[in-house]
């Protein structure tokens, strides 16, 4: 172990934050649910650099789970974890309790209209408010200069973004890519829900953005085309079911016909009971 400080409390956090905040140091957060992976800590990694000191959060937050969701078997890999931010070089790990967060009596949330409704929320409706209201929670808590989101989720660091800017929240937010394993799969904590073949064929979805993009880089600018030929290549892995594709504005989200600006190519996949989302950004 190196001298990453484990805190459960919210008045433990502030304590430290506020030694930290008189020193003049810059603090990072890294907000995350744990079962930490390479994606993570390249978020750490980059916090380490941005900020004097990084703080890590574990919080499976129920808000952000709906009915039949996966909140009771969501991956819980804490010795792992710790053990992980010790070595990544992390100060702090804050790892607070549901009553923590959600004291008796809690009664707000955040809700950002506009960004909410498509891709993931139409199939997810209330995700976003739980994920926009733990972030404001945990931005009060700690007070960071930055904090740091995988461009894995695009629709939620869309609407972090958005709502930092509408609260005037302080917060610089930083972006960092996804990471990804060697055939192409997007590093998520869900991937541990794969059965080997399920695994095998979520390769699909990167050799279908690969598709895509060859497509762009030959002229195609039709969005029907692109998304025709990304069903297509996923189309070849059985146990594949597309929830949502769809090529969007990487800042409103809204539907776009024709590529004529940088596009995102946001799609979610189930591969048996696994939902797997991805994206990527298509430049004409
Ligand atoms: O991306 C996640 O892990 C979660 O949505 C976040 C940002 C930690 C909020 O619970």
């Amino acid at each position: 172990m190196n001298d990453i400080t484990l805190l459960r409390t919210v008045e433990q956090v502030r304590k430290l934050v506020d030694r930290w905040r008189t020193a003049g140091m810059r603090i990072g957060l890294v907000p995350t649910m744990g079962a930490l992976h390479q994606g993570h800590l390249s978020l750490v990694s980059i916090a380490i650099g941005e900020a004097d000191r990084v703080i890590v959060s574990i919080f499976v937050n129920p808000a952000q789970f709906g009915s039949g969701e996966d909140l009771s078997s969501y991956p819980s890999t804490f010795d792992e974890d710790l053990m992980k931010l010790d070595e990544a070089g992390a100060h702090c790990l804050f790892f607070p309790s549901v009553d923590e967060i959600y004291p008796f009596g809690f009664s707000t949330s955040v809700h950002v209209s506009g960004l909410t409704e498509n891709l993931c929320g139409k199939y997810r409706p209330g995700h976003f408010d739980g994920v926009a209201t733990v972030c404001a929670i945990l931005f009060g808590i700690v007070r960071p200069d930055i904090a740091f989101f995988g461009e894995k989720d695009a629709q939620q660091l869309a609407v972090i973004r958005r709502m930092v800017d509408d609260l005037n929240l302080g917060v610089l937010v930083h972006a960092g890519e996804t990471i990804r394993e060697p055939d192409g799969l997007a590093m998520s904590s869900r991937n541990s829900y794969l059965n080997p073949e399920e695994r095998k064929q979520s390769a699909a979805i990167s050799r279908s953005f690969s598709r895509a993009a060859e497509l762009v880089a030959e002229g195609e600018r039709n969005a029907g085309r692109i998304c025709g030929a990304v069903r297509e290549v996923i189309g070849n892995a059985p146990l594949a079911t597309i929830q949502y594709l769809e090529l969007v504005d990487p800042d409103t989200l809204k539907h776009v016909e024709k590529l004529k600006a940088p596009a995102l190519l946001a799609i979610a996949v189930y591969f048996g009971h696994t939902r797997l989302i991805d994206n990527i950004v298509l430049k004409p």
